[in-house]
C-alpha cells in the first residue's frame, strides 16, 4: 500500500515475507476504531485512528525522515558517510537515525531542554549526538536551537533536511499517508483530524485527499497558544505540536477548522485513551484526539472521522502519566484537603500579583505594600502567564538587602536583584505537603492546568485553619447569628 521505495530486490527473499531492510517497514500503518471512546463520549459517527506508532521509529515522522534523505541523497545534497544536522524534538530525529543507520550517515541533534529526558536518551541509544539547547531565548538568539543547528551544518558541512522547510516533508505524507488513508476507508473517510507542527502532515495528506474528494473535512489541532489557531506563540508544555512561527507547509486554505485544545485536555484525553482504548498515546495524540471527539460528536452516522496519532506514550511516561508531575501543574486533584481549598479560604485577591523582569524594585515594593505581600514572582508578559514564563522570584528581605547596599537600586530592573523561582505546588495538591515545602520556603506558586494562578504563604495556611477552627468551633445546631 506504502509508495516509500523499497530496497534493491534479493532473490532469495522471493516468496518469503521478510524485509529487506527496517526502512520497508516504513508507512502502511494501521487504522483502528476507538471503539470504547466511542461509546462513552456517545459519538454517533465512526471514530478510527491512524496508528502512526507502528512505523519503526514509532512515529509519524519516519515517513518525512526517509523522503528527506532520499532527495538529498538524489540530489548531491548528502554524499556517502555524510553528517545529517537537524533541530527536533526528538521523533523526526528518531526516524533520521533509522534510515543513517542503513545508509551510513553520522547524525547530530539539536533540542530544547523542553523536552522530556527520556527522548534524548533516546536519541543517544541510536547512536546520535545530542546537544541541548535552552527554550527560554528568542528565535535569533546565537543560543537557540535554530541558531546552533545552524552553525553546527555550517561546521560540519552537514546536511540539514530542514523539516519545516522542506517540501519533502509533505510530501512524503501526499506520497504515502494519504494513499493509505483512502484506500483503508474504501475511499470513505469524511474528516481527518491532525495536530500541526510542521504542518508536514496535514498539508501533504490534505492535498492528496482533496484531490480524491474535494468534501472532505481537514481538520487541525492545535495547543492554546500556538501561533496556528491565533495565538501569539508563548509556550505550552504538549510536545512536538504547535509554533511560534508559519512553517513552509503551512497552508490554511486547505484547513476547514483549527481548534485550539489546552494542556490540561491534551493530557487528560492521552491518559483517557492510554486507559480505556489500551492504545498508549502521547500528549500531541491526546490533543488531536480531544479535537477528533468533538469533530466526531458533531458528525453524521455515516461519516467516517480519522485522528492521526503521532507518537506514543512511552516517551511521556514522567510527565503525562506521572500522578506527581500531573498534579504539581495543577493537572490532578489528589484530595479533598487541597491547596485550592486554602485559596479560596485564605486569599482575598484571587488574581496573581506579579512583577516583570524589567520593572523597577520600586514598582515591586509599592506592589507588596499595597498588596500586604512579602514575595511577588517574576514573569514575562501578562496573564495567563504559562508556567515556563516565571523567571525568579523578590522577596522582601531581598529587596532590602539591595537596597541598603546601594540605594539607587530603587531604580534598577527587578530582573538584576530577583533571587531563584519559588517551588512550585499544584492546585490540586495535598495540604500537607505544601506545608512539608513551606518549612523550607516561605512561599510557594501554585499552578492550575500547568499556570501559576497564585501565591500561597504560610500566613494563609495559618488563616485557612483559623477560618476551619472557627466553623469547628460553632455550637452543635448553630449558625451565624443574625
Ligand atoms: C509528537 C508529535 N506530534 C505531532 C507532530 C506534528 O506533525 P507535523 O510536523 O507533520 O505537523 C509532531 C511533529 O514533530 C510530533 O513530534
Amino acid at each position: 500500500m506504502s509508495t516509500i521505495p523499497a530496497a534493491p530486490p534479493d532473490p532469495r527473499l522471493d516468496g518469503t515475507d521478510i524485509r529487506a531492510s527496517v526502512i520497508d517497514l516504513i508507512g502502511a500503518t494501521p487504522l483502528v476504531r476507538l471503539k470504547r471512546l466511542t461509546e462513552v463520549h456517545e459519538i454517533p459517527s465512526v471514530l478510527a485512528m491512524k496508528m502512526e506508532t507502528n512505523n519503526p521509529g514509532g512515529s509519524s515522522k519516519d515517513r518525512p525522515a526517509l523522503e528527506m534523505i532520499l532527495a538529498a541523497e538524489r540530489d548531491g545534497r548528502l554524499r556517502p558517510g555524510g553528517t545529517i544536522v537537524e533541530p527536533t524534538s526528538g521523533n523526526t530525529g528518531v526516524g533520521l537515525a533509522i534510515v543513517a543507520a542503513q545508509r551510513g550517515y553520522q547524525c547530530v541533534f539539536v533540542m530544547t531542554d523542553k523536552v522530556a529526558p527520556e527522548k534524548i536518551a533516546l536519541l543517544q541509544a541510536y547512536g546520535a549526538e545530542v546537544v541541548v539547547c535552552p527554550v527560554a531565548v528568542e528565535p535569533d538568539d546565537p543560543q537557540s536551537y535554530y541558531k546552533v543547528a545552524e552553525r553546527l551544518t555550517a561546521e560540519r558541512g552537514a546536511f540539514r533536511p530542514n523539516q519545516y522547510e522542506n517540501p519533502d516533508n509533505p510530501l512524503s505524507h501526499l506520497k504515502t499517508t494519504g494513499p493509505e488513508l483512502w484506500a483503508q476507508t474504501a475511499g470513505r473517510i469524511t474528516h481527518f483530524v491532525a495536530g500541526a507542527g510542521t504542518c508536514g502532515t496535514l498539508t501533504g495528506v490534505a492535498r492528496f485527499l482533496r484531490e480524491r474528494n474535494p468534501n472532505i473535512r481537514i481538520v487541525a489541532a492545535d495547543p492554546e497558544g500556538s501561533v496556528f489557531s491565533g495565538g501569539s506563540g508563548r509556550p505550552y508544555l504538549v510536545e512536538g505540536v504547535g509554533e511560534d512561527f508559519f512553517p513552509a507547509a503551512w497552508d490554511p486554505d486547505l484547513y476547514d477548522d483549527i481548534i485550539a485544545i489546552s494542556d490540561k485536555e491534551s493530557f487528560l484525553t492521552a491518559r483517557e485513551v492510554s486507559r480505556t482504548e489500551g492504545i498508549l498515546i502521547g500528549g500531541s495524540g491526546g490533543m488531536a484526539v480531544a479535537a477528533a471527539v468533538r469533530v466526531a460528536k458533531a458528525a453524521t452516522p455515516d461519516d467516517i472521522v480519522v485522528v492521526l496519532n503521532p507518537d506514543s506514550g512511552r516517551g511521556y511516561l514522567s510527565r503525562v502519566f506521572d500522578d506527581g508531575w500531573m498534579a504539581n501543574f495543577g493537572f490532578l486533584t489528589e484530595c479533598d484537603e487541597c491547596v485550592g481549598n486554602v485559596l479560596s479560604v485564605a486569599r482575598d485577591i484571587q488574581e496573581l500579583v506579579y512583577v516583570n523582569p524589567d520593572h523597577t524594585v520600586r514598582h515591586a515594593i509599592e506592589l507588596m505594600r499595597t498588596n500586604a505581600i512579602s514575595q511577588l514572582p517574576v514573569c514575562k508578559n501578562t496573564p495567563p502567564f504559562a508556567a515556563a514564563e516565571v523567571s525568579g522570584a523578590v522577596d522582601e528581605l531581598e529587596l532590602m538587602d539591595a537596597i541598603a547596599r546601594d540605594s539607587s537600586a530603587m531604580d534598577t530592573r527587578v530582573e538584576t536583584v530577583m533571587g531563584p523561582k519559588l517551588p512550585t505546588v499544584g492546585i490540586g495538591q495535598r495540604l500537607d505537603r505544601a506545608i512539608s515545602m513551606l518549612e523550607t520556603s516561605p512561599a510557594l506558586l501554585v499552578l492550575s492546568g500547568g499556570r501559576p494562578v497564585s501565591i500561597l504563604t504560610r500566613t494563609d495556611v495559618l488563616s485557612y485553619y483559623e477560618s476551619i477552627a472557627d466553623v469547628d468551633d460553632l455550637p452543635a445546631g448553630g449558625g451565624a447569628s443574625g
